[in-house]
């Protein structure tokens, strides 16, 4: 997500600032800025650009540049509420221009408290959600509570995950001062000498100082030219032990991980979290985002599903619960085909895009393609402001964060989230028969634990090792499955093949028989997925018949007490879930297992050979 760094001490805060949002580059971002107190006091100096630091920030300093400050702000925006633009990069300020905010994550409410705090007067510059809390802690601050007090009491106002910094110019004998408030997105203290920093990743501050305070869920940091102090919720002051971090420059971008990839299968849970916020609740989705789509729901009489790669099996997945929810047939197109194939495209098609980047030419040719024929549009993607969120009729975001990895992880993850969350909605508003408006409540109850489930799955690679071991030496893959879990086997291999270049296939368990038999061979690694209890018995015969020839099995399943785990080689559990949320938890383990397997052969897992993030020609 978006970049914090903050600053106090007796060095130029804009170079501090200016450094360390360049150590969160690889983020990812859409605009930067920063906020300055100067030492005389008044209103802070805010510099904030679209585009890159380069070209962006650092122009914007030069053309109008700050005086020397000791203390401030800054940031990296990853958009989510409102498009990159200048006004909308952060930090934000008050109406007196006194105090400003840097802000990480996402307020559920912001529409509200806008509301209320235009009534009171208050006036607002930009279109997005954080410019709420600036107004909100002027609102206290003008009550007559410190800068802490009242940053505490606004954020008591405020629903969602974030962390913040404030900052605010000196008012009398207070000196600047800068408050970080953690809830769910990371935030930490660099601890160094006469000076503190506060930053969204320890990337920012290592080349200042090593020992960082890593806050905890609901803390308040205050930091001051004197020292630094945590609060607790309740707004008890507490001690926080400082480590000492021993990574280095590299080590740190990654989050100490190895590669981008296993930090972003490892945010997973924070990611699902972030998608699902707000979305669901009382037996009801919520997606205003769908206002177009919702309107004209009555009249569609087809779905397709289109897209590139790994979302196209995001749409693969997708496709039965769209087709059962709304009632109409539903189809899962690969983009580089749809838009060749003539297709039967009307205003009573809806056609759904998903691709991760927004930018993918084969996703955006049939998005072209679906405009000719006036059908309705609806994007998923991760990008805010990228051409696909532009171009469709309505835009629901992924909210996974920026993905560095070549090897989409948790944009998969989430796009599988979404569209289920859409199908849900889209089918409520036509009607559906109790039984899928059961399976819709099973989704919805299920979704919100889904992220403690995948930390359990995380936490134990024990299987997944094992299984990787296996796999490493060979050539030779093969993924099985039925329904959901043929979807799940198509993502699982091409995870695989892209990163490890063992040569994966997968195969719905059916069609074994009617060719790919003949490739199974004695000890051939066959991964078969087994999580559909109407499709059990079936899987247990493909099983079997993989077995008779001599092949490899692991299972992976949520019934690791059944007979077919009993005859498998080796057995990957997952958690149980409801049965269309299942391809999420699969993933997890499958991408697990493709990432274990390209680092045993050694492969660059970020950067596989040939491939590129975003495919953006033909
Ligand atoms: C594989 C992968 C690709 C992309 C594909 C589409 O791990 O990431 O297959 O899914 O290139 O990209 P987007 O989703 O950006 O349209």
């Amino acid at each position: 997500m978006c970049g914090i760094v903050g600053y106090i001490g007796p060095r130029c805060a804009t170079d501090v600032i200016m450094d360390g949002l360049r150590r969160l580059e690889y983020r990812g971002y859409d605009s930067a800025g920063l906020a300055l107190v100067p030492r005389a006091g008044g209103q802070v100096h805010v510099i904030k650009r679209q585009g890159e630091i380069e070209t962006g920030l650092q122009r914007g300093l030069q053309e109008d540049p700050p005086r020397f400050s000791g203390a401030g702000i800054g940031h990296t925006r990853w958009a989510t509420h409102g498009p990159p633009s200048d006004d909308n990069a952060h930090p934000h300020t008050d109406c007196t221009g006194s105090l400003a905010v840097v802000h990480n994550g996402i307020i559920e409410n912001y529409f509200e408290l806008g509301q209320a705090l235009r009534e009171e007067g208050h006036k607002f510059r930009s279109e997005v959600d954080t410019e709420v809390i600036p107004h909100l802690v002027e609102t206290h601050r003008d009550a007559g509570a410190d800068l802490l007090e009242a940053t505490m009491e606004a954020v008591r106002n405020l629903r969602g995950a974030y962390a913040l910094a404030v900052v605010e110019s000196g008012k009398g004998d207070d000196g600047e001062a800068l408050v970080g408030v953690r809830r769910e997105s990371p935030l930490i203290v660099g601890v160094g000498e006469d000076e503190y920093f506060l930053a969204s990743d320890i990337a920012a501050v290592l080349p200042y100082t090593r020992n960082v305070v890593i806050l905890e869920n609901g803390d308040f940091a205050l930091l001051t030219r004197n020292g630094y102090a945590i609060f607790d919720e309740s707004g008890q002051e507490v001690e926080r032990p400082v480590e000492v971090v021993d990574w280095d420059a590299e080590d740190a971008e990654r989050g100490g991980h190895p590669h981008f990839m296993i930090k972003e299968i490892l945010e997973q849970p924070a990611a699902w979290v972030a998608a699902l916020q707000g979305r669901i609740g009382d037996d009801t989705v919520y997606l205003p985002e769908l206002e177009y789509t919702t309107g004209i729901v009555d009249r569609l009489s087809q779905v397709y599903l289109v897209g590139c790669g790994t979302s196209y099996h995001a749409a693969l997945a997708a496709r039965p619960q769209f087709e059962r929810m709304l009632g109409i047939p539903a189809r899962a197109e690969i983009a580089s085909e749809f838009r060749y194939a003539d297709p039967a495209l009307g205003t009573d098609s809806l056609v759904v895009f998903v691709s991760q980047s927004g930018e993918t030419a084969d996703t955006l040719a049939c998005l072209d393609l679906a405009k000719q024929a006036d059908a309705p549009t609806l994007g998923i993607t991760n990008v805010v402001g990228s051409s696909l969120s532009r171009g469709v009729d309505d835009v629901v975001f992924t909210r996974a964060g920026p993905e560095i990895s070549v090897a989409s992880t948790k944009t998969y993850t989430t796009q599988l989230l979404i569209l289920d969350l859409i199908a849900g909605h889209l089918g409520t508003t036509r009607g559906m028969r109790e039984e899928n408006a059961q399976r819709m409540r099973a989704v919805l109850a299920h979704a919100p634990d889904l992220p403690g489930e995948a930390e359990r799955l995380l936490d134990d690679q024990e299987a997944v090792l094992g299984v990787a071991g296996y796999l490493a030496p060979w050539e030779d893959a093969f993924f099985i499955g039925r329904g959901l879990d043929f979807a799940a086997a198509m993502e699982g291999q091409l995870k695989l093949k892209e990163i490890s270049y063992i040569h994966a296939e997968a195969c719905a368990a059916g069609e074994l028989k009617h060719g790919t038999l003949a490739l199974i061979e004695q000890d051939i690694p066959v991964i078969a997925i087994s999580t559909q209890d109407h499709l059990r018995e079936k899987m247990a015969s493909n099983v079997e018949e993989v077995r008779a020839r001599g092949g490899w099995i692991c299972l992976v399943t949520d019934r690791p007490e059944d007979r077919t785990a009993a005859i498998a080689d080796a057995v990957i559990p997952i958690p149980r879930t409801a049965e269309v949320l299942s391809p999420v938890l699969v993933a997890l383990a499958l991408q697990l297992l493709a990432y274990h397997t390209a680092v045993m052969r050694g492969c660059p897992v970020d950067k596989p050979r040939n491939l590129a993030k975003s495919v953006t020609v033909e």
